[in-house]
């Protein structure tokens, strides 16, 4: 009201790849604050989203806005189109990018890195190039713990080396961008950038209305476990079963998706910390490792139906085990991953079974 009354723009969070997975449900964490004061800017290209004929907007985001109540401004524009960027930051308040825009699949970014460079690499530093021509300097960005190569010892510290033995294009993707990150930030101590260094996010909002939607066949252990569970598809291959760990499966340290966004909101009232500025990077992860059966199990538990599996070669590329030590973000953002394994799969059964061909009727 305040905004109408006097004719002037609301101050706005830019979300880029908002109507994704991880963005949507950041999207959805910020609007269901009660005193949540920005207004939601949400830029996305629909290359991983999906929007009925007829209407405006990604069903995801059309969803949120029917359980909030509130209004998001929406923008299909590719990050890499700096006029159609450039737009978008003239019409709104921008105090705050989340940067979640880039492709994901690491057995894609094989087959095709220049792709890769081009979306997550040129992509960003289009990004960077029109925040600095609107003086925005606030930033959050979408990191993986891929930075972390190898892992020498665990848990997976923020001082632990990055850069090395990274085994895909996409994750030296990620590696790159924070490198260009550190750079921007030893120019000009305006920029304030957090890197949220996500390990393996599941779940989806214990609405079962959004969730993650991959394009074709799942790679990731998760959304291939719910498309079995559904009937979508006949089974699970277990990649390794030799690996050095409790059963011989690879051990990862997943994260709930809504545990995941909730580090996010948090992330940004670090902006308003006194004497915050450079380059952070921050794990969101639980702590926890589980091994491929484990999640077997807990989702044959959550979905009461079987899962077939059958023991396979390793998957080229992977580790046998990674997790986090979370206490960073427990002390700078006063967050802890508050959702177990059963929780995670207990969501993703409701979104699957309630959505088995994800947002496409
Ligand atoms: N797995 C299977 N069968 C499958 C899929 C996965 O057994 O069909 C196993 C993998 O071998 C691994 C575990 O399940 O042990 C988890 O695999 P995901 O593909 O779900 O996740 P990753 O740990 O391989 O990849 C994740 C993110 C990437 C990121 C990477 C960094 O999806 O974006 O972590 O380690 F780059």
């Amino acid at each position: 009201m305040f905004y109408v009354l006097f004719n002037c723009k609301m101050p706005a969070i830019l979300v880029t790849g908002g109507a994704g997975y991880v963005g949507s449900h950041t999207v959805m964490a910020m609007l269901e604050k009660s005193d949540f004061e920005y207004e939601i800017v949400v830029v996305d290209n629909l290359s991983n989203a999906y929007r009925a004929k007829g209407e405006k907007k990604p069903v995801a985001l059309l969803r949120i806005e029917e359980m909030t109540g509130k209004t998001i401004q929406f923008y299909e524009v590719d990050i890499r189109d700096k006029q159609g960027l450039s737009n978008v930051f003239g019409k709104h308040d921008v105090q705050c990018v989340i940067h979640f825009a880039a492709l994901k699949a690491v057995g894609e970014s094989v087959e095709k890195p220049l792709e890769y460079c081009q979306a997550n690499i040129t992509g960003t530093c289009t990004l960077f190039e029109v925040m600095r021509d609107h003086s925005v300097y606030n930033l959050i960005y979408s990191s993986s713990c891929t930075v972390y190569g190898e892992p020498e010892k665990l848990p997976l510290d923020e001082n632990h080396p990055t850069g090395r033995g990274i085994s895909s294009p996409y994750g030296r993707t990620k590696y790159f961008c924070e490198e260009i990150m550190k750079d921007l930030c030893a120019s000009d101590p305006k920029w304030k950038i957090i890197s949220l260094r996500y390990f393996n996010p599941v779940g989806a909002h214990p609405s079962g209305r959004i969730g993650e939607d991959p394009n074709g066949i799942p790679n990731n252990l998760m959304p291939f476990i719910a498309q079995v569970a559904v009937g979508r598809l006949p089974e699970l291959k277990v990649f390794g079963t030799d690996y050095p760990t409790i059963d011989g499966t690879g051990v990862r340290d997943y994260i709930h998706v809504v545990d995941l966004a909730d580090g996010h909101v948090k992330a940004l009232q670090l902006f308003h910390r006194n004497g915050f500025s450079g380059f952070c990077p921050i794990n969101l992860g639980t702590g926890t490792g589980y091994s491929v059966y484990q999640v077997i199990s807990a989702f044959e538990k959550a979905s009461n139906r079987p899962i077939p599996f059958v023991p396979s070669p390793r998957r080229a590329g992977d580790l046998a085990a990674n997790w986090a030590e979370p206490a960073a973000a427990s002390q700078l953002l006063a967050w802890n991953a508050t959702r177990s394994l059963a929780q995670m799969c207990g969501d993703v059964w409701r979104w699957q079974s309630g959505n088995p061909n994800g947002y496409r009727e």
